[in-house]
């Protein structure tokens, strides 16, 4: 394992650390949120917690979960008390860019009901200003996407269509994904309320005011932003 991952799964150890027993946990999705729910599987195995259940928030996520024993449920009206994820960028106020693992619309509905949204991430994510380095992932419906792309070219002139080789990438819901490149000067929550009311779209992975803090693992060891 490289010194950054190493570094990627110390910080998803410190967000397990604040799991307790009985808690309803959102199980976040990529690189980094699979050491969470391995610790997660861990520490039910070995009995240091019990009474855990998962919410998953992507099919991969899922049968992670599964495989290393963590029982879950689907997403329903009832509050999570906490949610596990990584995340693409982090601003200063922890403002988030999420969804380059194509699953930002579970995730965001999950972890908008967790009480604690905690991010694990390695250093190379914090920007000074979202759209700095990553795109910003937007989910659209595929009926019509081409009307969808053009509306959106209107409000965020640059970027494209992900593609999974020649065909277009498909979510976990059955959706296309658009990725913005964000111009230099934004307002972050105008820019979401109007990609929102835009027809087509269903989310965005603008994740705004929801991260609670981070452990970022950067070379000297993890830091916690709050
Ligand atoms: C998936 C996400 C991920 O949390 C994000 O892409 C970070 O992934 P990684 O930890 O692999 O860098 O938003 O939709």
């Amino acid at each position: 394992m490289s010194d950054l991952e190493l570094l990627k799964k110390e910080a998803a150890l410190r967000a397990v650390a604040l799991v307790e027993n009985g808690q309803r946990v959102g199980l976040g999705t990529g690189s980094t949120a699979k050491y969470a729910i391995e610790e997660l599987g861990r520490k039910l195995a070995s009995g240091e917690l019990s009474g855990v259940v998962g919410v998953s928030t992507s099919e991969a996520s899922e049968a992670l979960a599964r495989e290393v024993g963590i029982p879950t449920e689907p997403l329903d009206p009832r509050p999570l008390d906490i949610a596990i994820d990584g995340a693409d960028e982090i601003a200063p106020n922890l403002d988030l860019v999420k969804g380059l693992g194509g699953a930002l619309v579970r995730e965001k509905m999950t972890e908008v009901q967790a009480g604690r949204l905690i991010i694990i991430a390695d250093h190379t994510k914090l920007v000074t200003r979202l759209g700095e380095k990553a795109p910003l992932p937007i989910e659209i419906l595929p009926f019509g996407f081409l009307s969808t792309v053009e509306r959106l070219r209107e409000i965020v002139p640059g970027g494209r269509l992900r593609m999974n080789g020649a065909q277009n990438y498909v979510t976990d819901n059955g959706n296309y994904i658009f990725d913005a490149q964000l111009p230099a000067e934004i307002d972050p929550a105008a820019l979401e309320r109007q990609l929102k009311g835009t027809l087509g779209v269903v989310d965005t992975g603008l994740f705004l005011g929801m991260a609670e803090r981070v452990f970022v693992a950067a070379p000297g060891g993890v830091q916690e932003l709050v």
